[in-house]
């Protein structure tokens, strides 16, 4: 008799995330961080997660590698990781699965790195606990690390420490750790946030490089829409721990529907801009999470918003193949386009800010 198949994710998802929710008790009452968060990424894709500081970009990071403090936190949902569920998993199997499996780069390439250790300790360090090789097969293979992040001169790198390089190299470094035992996942927040332009650029290039390399997923996770706009198959926008849109890059940019989205895209630098110009930044500011108002969360601050915003949630509707988004007037809409136009007739029924 045949068996009945097993409900096992398909090959291609790498990870599936669902209803994650991570809300963390504080004197202030509880925040939710992250509140429903539902997202696929296949193997050998980079999805893109943009939203203002403060939105649960990190924590839902933190989320999915299980990186999260011990006290004060509540964390629900799936998290399945080829195929094996992680919320609720044990010390063991995370143990087990940073490094091999799924890697973070973090924001700060001086708090990732040990001050006190040389290059070379912090990178076999992790090659000989996981890969199970000797000493000198461990400095082998650093080398080889050290040079597949553009490191010149890596043999005297490996005996310096962090101190001795700038920024960039530092950065490279921890490029080089994550990617050490080969992870199918490379999650990369805000990697470049602490280095200036040109270098920003260039880590971001050494990023897919590797990664087209290695055939390995990314969730390259950014503050900024123009980081991520030419380097990712997928974006999804967060605000006040949410999705409020998700589409395939191309479209995001084309046929963007949350306002939230446009007002992000209407911040990115542009080339066109003369040093020094100020950047249009969105007016009013995030929700609190403690007590975030009635309705969309956006719509004190939005310039569509009409009452029923302030007093209904708007679900994440599909709108084309792979985008969603959760807005009852979007833009290019002719409700979105009506509601604009009330709001300029009538600035009061807008939001509040
Ligand atoms: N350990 C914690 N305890 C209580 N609240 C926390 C904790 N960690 C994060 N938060 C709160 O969760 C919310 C989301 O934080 P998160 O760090 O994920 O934002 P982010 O989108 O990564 O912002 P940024 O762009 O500044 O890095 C914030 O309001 C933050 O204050
Ligand atoms: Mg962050």
């Amino acid at each position: 008799m045949m068996q009945a198949e097993e409900a096992t994710t398909p090959d291609d998802i790498l990870l599936r995330i669902d209803e994650l929710a991570t809300h963390f008790r504080t004197p202030r009452g509880l925040v939710k961080a992250v509140d429903g968060v539902s997202l696929t990424l296949e193997r050998g894709r980079t999805l893109g997660i943009v939203g203002e500081s403060g939105s649960g970009k990190s924590v839902l990071a933190r989320s999915v590698m299980r990186l999260l403090p011990r006290r004060n936190v509540n964390s629900t949902g799936s998290v399945r990781f080829e195929g094996q569920e992680l919320v609720g998993a044990s010390e063991k199997v995370m143990r087990d699965a940073w490094g091999p499996r799924m890697a973070m780069v973090f924001q700060n390439p001086m708090t990732s790195l040990n001050p006190v250790m040389k290059i070379g300790t912090q990178i076999t360090e992790g090659l000989r606990h996981h890969l199970k090789i000797d000493k000198s097969e461990a400095g082998a293979t650093a080398l080889a690390l050290l040079q597949s992040v553009g490191i010149p001169e890596p043999a005297r790198r490996l005996r310096e420490y962090p101190h001795q390089l700038s920024g960039g190299m530092r950065q490279r470094i921890v490029i080089a750790i994550a990617l050490a035992c080969g992870p199918r996942l490379l999650l990369a927040d805000e990697p470049t946030t602490a280095l200036d332009v040109t270098v920003q650029a260039q880590i971001l290039d050494l990023l897919a490089d590797l990664q087209r390399d290695r055939d390995m997923a990314m969730i390259l996770i950014s503050h900024d829409l123009g980081v991520v706009a030419n380097r990712t198959d997928d974006i999804a926008v967060m605000y006040a721990g949410r999705v409020v849109e998700k589409a395939p890059t191309a479209k995001l940019f084309s046929s963007m529907r949350m306002p939230y989205t446009e007002a992000l895209m209407d911040s990115i630098p542009r080339m066109e801009n003369t040093p020094h110009t100020r950047l249009k930044v969105i007016g009013g500011s995030p929700p609190d999470l403690v007590n975030p108002p009635p309705g969309c969360s956006f719509a004190p601050r939005c310039r569509y918003a009409q009452p029923q915003c302030h007093e209904e949630v708007p679900p994440l509707v599909a709108y084309d193949e792979g985008h969603e988004y959760a807005c009852f007037f979007p833009v290019g809409s002719d409700a979105g386009a009506e509601a604009l136009e009330r709001n300029i007739a009538k600035p009061e029924t807008k939001g509040t800010s």
